[in-house]
């Protein structure tokens, strides 16, 4: 069963002095969730978006806001960004000692849970939680900024995450996430390998002809790298 192409846009490029317009904005560029790249400080050496600034936001689209959490603590912050307006949070598997409980917890919230998996992170360390989970992000950068080159050495992984997934027969419910240098140019062989959501941040920002171009144009390439694989 193949799932449809989403395509959410990293926040973190926009004009942070118009945000909400920012978020109108991707809304009708026709983007199909919004990302939000949550950063402590301590998981990743930078700093982002506290819940405040996400619920800010919340009036000016109806899209589904996700929560990438590039943090040291997601038990401690799950429910403020849930109450922010996401209703996915994203953990990394890296910064959880109880990832099986960190989930549940994330799910009795009534979110749904996700776990990301920085590159040197391997496809097994979500093998026992794919039934709690509804998306598996693979980072093809190093989490921490924007604007960073694709890893391509990534698509084997893309590829063996979406093959347990099959294989755990929950291809209809688990998703393939993939963040960090996707633009148009890169999107085909991450698409190909198996990714069906797109985080896209410089890349659409940087498109002369627009966020709508930018966003169409990662789409169409991700569509037609899937039918081909
Ligand atoms: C890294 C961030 C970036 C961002 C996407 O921590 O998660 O991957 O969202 O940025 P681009 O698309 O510019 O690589
Ligand atoms: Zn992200």
């Amino acid at each position: 069963m193949s799932r449809p192409i989403e395509i959410a846009p990293s926040v973190l490029p926009v004009d942070l002095s118009e945000l909400g317009k920012a978020i109108a904005d991707l809304d009708a560029a026709g983007v199909d969730r919004i990302h939000w790249d949550v950063m402590d400080g301590q998981f990743v050496p930078n700093l982002t978006f506290g819940p405040d600034v996400i619920a800010s936001a919340r009036r000016h689209t109806s899209l589904p806001f996700e929560a990438h959490l590039m943090v040291l603590t997601p038990d401690a912050m799950a429910a403020q960004y849930i109450k922010a307006g996401c209703e996915r949070l994203i953990v990394h598997a890296e910064a959880c000692t109880h990832l099986h409980r960190t989930l549940g917890n994330i799910r009795s919230l009534g979110a749904k849970a996700s776990v990301a998996l920085n590159p040197a992170t391997p496809a097994s360390a979500v093998a026992h939680v794919l039934d709690m989970i509804d998306m598996v992000l693979v980072m093809t950068v190093n989490p921490g900024f924007g604007g960073q080159s694709y890893i391509a050495t990534m698509e084997p992984k893309i590829r063996e995450v979406r093959a347990m997934i099959t294989a755990a027969g929950l291809d209809g419910s688990v998703n393939v996430e993939v963040d960090g240098g996707i633009s148009a140019d890169t999107v085909a062989g991450a698409a190909a390998a198996g990714a069906t959501v797109l985080v896209a941040g410089s890349a659409l920002f940087r498109d002369p002809l627009g966020l709508a171009h930018a966003v169409s144009e990662i789409r169409s390439g991700a569509i037609a790298a899937a039918q081909i694989s």
